[in-house]
């Protein structure tokens, strides 16, 4: 049976014969069209006007063929890992032939990563709570505490007392069982997140928790420096050879309960940095970026604007800026904080920003806006800007004055904006060559380390099919051009990161078919 009656069967003939006429007249075939749009396409995107040497086509041609057969067996097993949560597919990814390329791979520099989330928190049990004189309480609500002292410091007041961990472990039947609480207490890792984490307060209190947590531990001296020291590990051991690190930089105490001020936790990092520079060839080092919490009010955050310019003027080296931290969506505004945060242009002085702007679902809400005052406010990158898509004249206007955004696609996905990362915003503007770098942003809550994993959501999931070796080329080389290093030191960055490269990319191209 005909649709729509015999009636209308004369008309639509002749108008698919007009189509066709159409067609086959038309100066530009239909294929020559297509490959004209293709084209287009391919010099859009992220990493599109770079040309490749003859070896790295090569080598491009060998991660395309793993990535296309990783491509294949997805599409049949209906089991891709970007579509998956990242606590489900992290075992996937650990098996990926294209996973293990991009961790030999040299990404450059890690931009955005938070203090106290750059270490294994696998570590952070099996070494620091097995240190002499670490204690633990837990609070009225179940919430870990831990603090080192000698003698055993007196009862909190959120706490019944504190407990010699040393002493607690000894009467333990089974210790294993134990230490993977203080693990679960440390990370998010659960086998059903969307079970556990409902919706975005419930992910969000536990996150601040584990912050909350975990900070009694890498805030005691000597676990302080051997923490910095660990996470520059395992970032270097991940082929990342700097880091801009936002820091909150909480006091920092000794065993006797004496405390340290900001200048000295600005000053061991510089000092375990440059010790960690001396072993390890190549490392380029570690810049902080100040940052308070978005909680807080304005006068409390003029404040900060203050220490952030001291610490800028004593350490012009060290520190590269400032940033507010922590959810946008129940935190102030930018533009709440307008205030205090002209304080340094008006007075002349120079404090770059590096603002998390935009990391919300809430369309139009005052915490969106915030992109708008990150951009006014001269943010020399923006941190997420999960939300810049939805924003044109914004998105326009950064991109003219050259300012990258920085997608952590794992991060978003753990805390609720995006569940499959094929439909990660970023994904709009890698396909446009909008500036950005990736980063992990807090891979030790997470259960991830260095960038490495970001690097693969990112090339698998956001890229899609059309992201190959230039785009992980371009990835790469923004994260140095885009960095705070003076621009001498970016010349000498790009040449280490390019012998790197040469290898990596001449190791690529020699693997068998
Ligand atoms: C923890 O690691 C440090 C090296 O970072 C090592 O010297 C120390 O012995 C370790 N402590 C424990 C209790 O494993
Ligand atoms: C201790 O707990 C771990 C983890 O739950 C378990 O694998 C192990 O068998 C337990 N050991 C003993 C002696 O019960
Ligand atoms: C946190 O650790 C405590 C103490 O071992 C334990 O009772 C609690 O179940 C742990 N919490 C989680 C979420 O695993
Ligand atoms: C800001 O917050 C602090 C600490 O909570 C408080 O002491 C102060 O009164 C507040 N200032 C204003 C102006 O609200
Ligand atoms: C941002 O840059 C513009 C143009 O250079 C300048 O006029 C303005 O004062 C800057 N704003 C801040 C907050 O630094
Ligand atoms: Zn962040």
């Amino acid at each position: 049976m005909l649709m729509g009656g015999p009636s209308v069967w004369p008309a639509l003939l002749s108008l698919l014969l007009a189509v066709a006429a159409s067609f086959f007249c038309s100066a530009i075939p239909i294929d020559e069209a297509r490959s004209q749009l293709l084209m287009r396409e391919k010099t859009m995107q992220l990493g599109g006007q770079l040309v490749l040497k003859k070896e790295e086509e090569l080598a491009n041609e060998r991660l395309m063929a793993l990535k296309k057969a990783e491509m294949k067996q997805a599409m049949e097993t209906q089991k891709f890992p970007p579509s998956m949560h990242f606590f489900q597919a992290k075992n996937l990814i650990e098996k990926s032939e294209v996973f293990n390329i991009l961790k030999k791979m040299p990404k450059g520099a890690a931009l955005h990563v938070h203090d106290i989330s750059i270490s294994s928190m696998d570590w952070l049990v099996k070494n620091v709570t097995y240190r002499p004189h670490c204690h633990f309480c837990l609070t009225r609500n179940g919430i870990l505490m831990f603090k080192f002292a000698y003698p055993t410091p007196p009862s909190p007041a959120e706490c019944s007392e504190w407990i010699l961990l040393e002493k607690y472990r000894k009467k333990l039947y089974n210790v294993t069982e134990f230490d993977n609480s203080l693990l679960s207490n440390f990370t998010l890792m659960t086998k059903n997140p969307e079970v556990t984490y409902a919706n975005q307060d419930i992910i969000w209190s536990k996150f601040e928790t584990i912050f909350f947590t975990i900070s009694g531990l890498v805030n005691y001296a000597p676990v302080f420096r051997d923490y910095i020291f660990r996470g520059l590990e395992e970032f270097y051991q991940d082929n990342v050879f700097y880091l801009e690190l936002r820091a909150m930089l909480f006091p920092v105490y000794e065993l006797n309960g004496m405390i340290h001020n900001q200048e000295w936790s600005v000053r061991t990092y510089r000092e375990v940095a440059r010790m960690f520079a001396k072993e390890h060839p190549g490392f380029i080092g570690l810049k902080i970026i100040y940052s308070d919490r978005r909680f807080r009010n304005v006068s409390l955050i003029m404040k900060s604007i203050q220490t952030a310019m001291m610490l800028r003027t004593r350490f012009p080296k060290t520190v590269a800026g400032f940033d507010l931290v922590g959810r946008e969506d129940t935190g102030y505004s930018l533009y709440y904080y307008k205030e205090a945060l002209m304080i340094p242009a008006l007075q002349g002085f120079k404090l770059p920003y590096f603002f998390h702007a935009g990391e919300t679902d809430w369309q139009g809400t005052s915490i969106d806006g915030n992109l708008l005052d990150a951009l006014i406010l001269n943010s020399t990158r923006i941190g997420h800007a999960f939300a810049l898509i939805k924003h044109p004249a914004v998105w326009t206007e950064s991109w003219k004055k050259d300012i990258p955004i920085e997608v952590c696609p794992i991060s978003n996905q753990v805390l609720k904006l995006v569940s499959d990362l094929r439909n990660h915003p970023a994904a709009v503007l890698m396909a446009t060559g909008y500036p950005m770098v990736i980063s992990s942003d807090d891979p030790a809550v997470f259960g991830a380390k260095g960038l490495s994993y970001d690097f693969y959501e990112a090339f698998m999931g956001i890229g899609g099919m059309t992201a190959d070796l230039r785009t992980l080329k371009q990835l790469a080389i923004n994260s140095i051009k885009y960095s705070t290093l003076l621009d001498t030191e970016k010349k000498a960055a790009m040449k280490t990161w390019e012998e790197r490269w040469n290898n990596f990319v001449a190791d690529l191209a020699r693997r068998p078919k």
